[in-house]
């Protein structure tokens, strides 16, 4: 069975496919009929806005019909083995999107599933993000090879996914993480392995410099609220603002997957600017995973 756990899942053929398709549908959202009949299970352990709803639409907007399990509301949430929810779940629904804490989870849920199991975000990953991160990316510069993307922040769930992006997608990504908040060394090197390039500093201006792409995240993901004092003592100075932008190419835009802290992590200046293209790009994650949707389950 297809799954879509992390970007190692698809190759950069079928990137290039799965980004095409996004690109027609964000052109023409019509109705169309490639899930019709089915039904997409989206089941949440974590708090969720954008991935919750793009599901929910664009699985509706193909034909199928979304229903999604608030865990907390399940016997999953009250124990239920992962292994036996899946085998369940795989009686019913025709795919799973699924978001958790450890990855392990997702890996568990997707080995017991005879459907396909998406991860719509684990501690360790968020790979949908990265689809309709690289789909705006593409919309700008017109395509990913040769481009430069700077992560400023945490070496979180995000920051791994975007390191395998860089692997399927062959642009170079500069790091800039505080002590202590460093990339996970294993998805590192695996990404690496894959092919990307992939340059290490503590200095927020270095990863910027001559940036195509800047881009950050929350300092205290999901799971991590009760570490949000500490985490903004040791990120002091790791703000993406005017002056950090200045320091990338003066085309450069601004992503990020959202939820933002603006005067965090972010600027409220470079938030709401010209640069961003933060709506693009939260819009985007409906057309992307349509087509990862079709991919999976409606023989894209
Ligand atoms: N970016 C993102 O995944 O947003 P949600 O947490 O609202 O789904
Ligand atoms: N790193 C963030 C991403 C939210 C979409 C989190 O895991 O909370």
């Amino acid at each position: 069975m297809r799954h879509f756990l992390t970007l190692e899942d698809i190759t950069t053929d079928e990137l290039t496919t799965l980004l095409d398709r996004a690109d027609e549908h964000r052109r023409d959202r019509k109705m169309r009929e490639t899930l019709k009949h089915q039904t997409v299970v989206i089941l949440l352990e974590k708090a969720s806005t954008r991935t919750r709803l793009s599901f929910e639409v664009g699985a509706y907007e193909l034909g199928a019909r979304p229903s999604t399990l608030i865990s907390a509301h399940t016997q999953l949430g009250r124990g239920e083995p992962i292994e036996d929810t899946a085998k369940m779940l795989s009686g019913y629904a025709h795919a799973v999107v699924y978001r958790t804490f450890g990855h392990e989870r997702v890996t568990k849920m997707a080995e017991a599933s005879s459907i396909p199991v998406i991860n719509a975000l684990t501690d360790e990953y968020h790979p949908c993000q990265l689809l309709a991160d690289m789909q705006t990316i593409r919309a700008e510069f017109g395509r990913l090879e040769g481009l430069r993307v700077a992560w400023i922040g945490d070496g979180n769930n995000m920051a791994h996914s975007w390191m395998l992006a860089a692997a399927r997608g062959g642009f170079s990504l500069a790091i800039a993480s505080p002590e202590g908040y460093d990339v996970d060394a294993n998805i590192l090197a695996k990404a690496r392995a894959l092919g990307a390039e992939i340059h290490l500093t503590r200095d927020p201006r270095e990863a910027a410099s001559g940036a195509d792409v800047v881009t950050t995240d929350v300092w205290a993901s999901m799971g991590q609220e009760e570490e949000q004092a500490i985490r903004e003592k040791a990120f002091d100075g790791f703000i993406v603002d005017d002056a950090l932008m200045r320091d990338a190419k003066s085309e450069s835009i601004f992503l990020h997957c959202l939820p933002a802290h603006r005067g965090e992590e972010v600027s409220a200046s470079v938030m709401d600017s010209a640069q961003s293209r933060v709506w693009a790009e939260a819009e985007n994650r409906l057309h992307a995973q349509k087509a990862l949707l079709e991919l999976l389950a409606g023989g894209l």
